[in-house]
């Protein structure tokens, strides 16, 4: 059966993990070990149900193997691709991740027949930083860009935390 699973990527450090605990546990959890990869499961109410679902917390790509795990790449999957927002080069890291999502997703098309989109969303994380280097007009026009929804979160602050993860399971309802 189809359970919705909100994969949660980007390079090593940006705050993967800090953010997945955050949302389903509501703690801030600073010290957490990077090379775990932890699923969770929670339930949420989707267009007024209660919905159970997944969030994978991956271990940070490193960058010079930028790579999903085809273990990820599953029609049950949304995808929140996060990025620091006081570190450009962990924005520009999504970019081969991004592309090969959308390789993905269109060999996935030939080879089913379907249309068929996973729901991608773009997140800059670590929102409270007043060291934070990229503009949110920036990212918003590369978001508008690649066409994906843009979100801000701190972790550290709880601060936009639950509306990505909420917007993917949304998206991966209605297919
Ligand atoms: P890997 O598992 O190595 O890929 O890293 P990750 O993306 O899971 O990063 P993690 O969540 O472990 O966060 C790394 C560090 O960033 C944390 O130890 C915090 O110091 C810092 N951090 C995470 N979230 C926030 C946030 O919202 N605000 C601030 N200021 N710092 C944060
Ligand atoms: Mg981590």
């Amino acid at each position: 059966d189809f359970e919705p699973r909100v994969v949660v990527l980007g390079a090593g450090g940006v705050g993967k993990s800090c953010l997945s605990i955050r949302y389903i546990k509501g703690t801030y959890e600073e010290n957490y070990d990077p090379t775990i990869e932890e699923a969770y499961d929670k339930t949420i109410v989707v267009n007024g149900q209660p919905t159970r679902m997944q969030v994978v917390d991956t271990a940070g790509t490193e960058q010079f193997h930028a790579v999903i795990s085809d273990m990820y790449l599953k029609p049950n999957s949304g995808y929140l691709l996060a990025f620091a927002l006081d570190d450009y080069e962990t924005l520009k890291a999504l970019e081969p991740l991004y592309k090969q999502l959308r390789n993905w997703e269109s060999a996935e098309r030939q080879r089913t027949g379907r249309r068929f989109k996973s729901p991608v969303c773009l997140v800059g994380t670590k929102c409270d930083l007043e060291e934070r280097t990229l503009a949110r007009d920036k990212l918003e026009k590369q978001a508008v860009t690649w066409k994906l929804s843009y979100f801000e979160t701190s972790a550290k602050y709880s601060v936009g935390v639950d509306a990505p993860f909420q917007h993917l399971t949304e998206q991966l309802v209605e297919l």
